[in-house]
């Protein structure tokens, strides 16, 4: 449908409302997040370290206004930390206090079992949200693979068994984030279920953009030497490259030294912001000539 009136894009207005909150989208990112509004699919976001992903959710709640629940993914993870756990200590301190009523087995596990001593864990206080939630699901590549179907089975039809209490279904379709940094391949029934969007590093004016919304004041020649020097370290072989918080990091802490010139000096004294691990290090070192050399170009 066309519409011509300004403002009235939906994908201007996403990017606009995302910029308030902080947050730099480009195409790509806006339109997944509109789909992902409008079709109530949850959004995969794939890509590497310190590209964005985690914040993407965390600004969509700000702009969006709704509550934000983090769902943190480990090795190890399982539906107990996931959705919810019974609340032992609160049951035995009941036990012990209800010993004088003289209940009988059942009453005492209808007691015992319900509302009142569960645990809601982030899924859960998902579903039985009142309002729409923004859900992100951290690192999901870091948990199980047996904990990635449970999770799918979730997030296709919101609704959970609790055994003692019934089923629970979600009022509203929380507005769901997943993201990876693709420490291992997911499946690919996870992948059906939602809209891919894979995040890479941005390319330079992009970078810069980001680098003058999150560090306000910056100024505009130390920005564009900041970007250019990182983009000049990122395509050096190392095991870790700069990402985007590394860039900020670096650029936050040459304004706080007072700093203008981007010399030998400095880069080799700020270092650490940038590079974090000792080979790398040292590659990065032996190439501190050329880096200065960027930074002046
Ligand atoms: N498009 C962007 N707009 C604004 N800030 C960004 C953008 N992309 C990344 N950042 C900033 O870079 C840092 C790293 O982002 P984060 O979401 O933690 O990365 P990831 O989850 O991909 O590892 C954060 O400080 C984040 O705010
Ligand atoms: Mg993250």
């Amino acid at each position: 449908m066309e519409d011509s009136r300004p403002g009235s894009d939906p994908i201007v207005e996403i990017k606009e409302g995302m910029k308030a909150a902080d947050y730099l989208c480009d195409d790509n990112i806006a339109t997944a997040l509109f789909l992902a509004g409008e079709l109530n699919k949850p959004i995969l976001a794939e890509g590497p370290a310190g590209v964005g992903k985690t914040d993407l959710s965390k600004a969509y709640s700000r702009y969006s206004g709704l509550p934000l629940i983090r769902l943190q993914c480990y090795e190890g993870l399982d539906e107990a930390k996931a959705l919810y756990e019974w609340n032992y200590k609160k049951q035995l301190l009941c036990i012990q206090a209800d010993r004088s009523r003289d209940l009988t087995w059942e009453q005492l596990d209808d007691d015992l079992f319900s509302e009142d001593f569960l645990l809601p864990r982030p899924l859960l206080k998902a579903i039985t949200s009142d309002g729409r939630v923004v859900l992100l699901v951290d690192e999901v590549d870091k948990a199980d693979v047996e904990f990635e179907a449970f999770l799918l089975e979730v997030l296709s039809d919101f609704q959970v068994s609790i055994p003692e209490l019934g089923t629970v279904v979600a009022r509203q379709m929380p507005f769901v984030v997943l993201t990876s940094n693709r420490t291992r391949d997911l499946s690919e029934a996870l992948r059906r279920r939602c809209l891919y969007l894979f995040i890479d590093f941005p390319d330079p004016e992009r970078e810069l953009e980001i680098v003058r919304l999150r560090v306000p004041g910056v100024a505009e020649e130390l920005a564009r030497r900041v970007v250019a020097v990182v983009r000049y370290i990122r395509q050096m072989d190392l095991k870790k490259v700069p990402s985007i918080s590394e860039t900020l990091d670096w650029a936050r802490s040459i304004m706080v030294l007072g700093r203008d010139v981007i010399d030998e000096d400095m880069i080799a004294g700020t270092l650490s912001l940038l590079i974090k691990e000792q080979k790398d290090l040292e590659k990065v070192q032996a190439n501190i000539k050329s880096l200065a050399r960027q930074a002046l170009s």
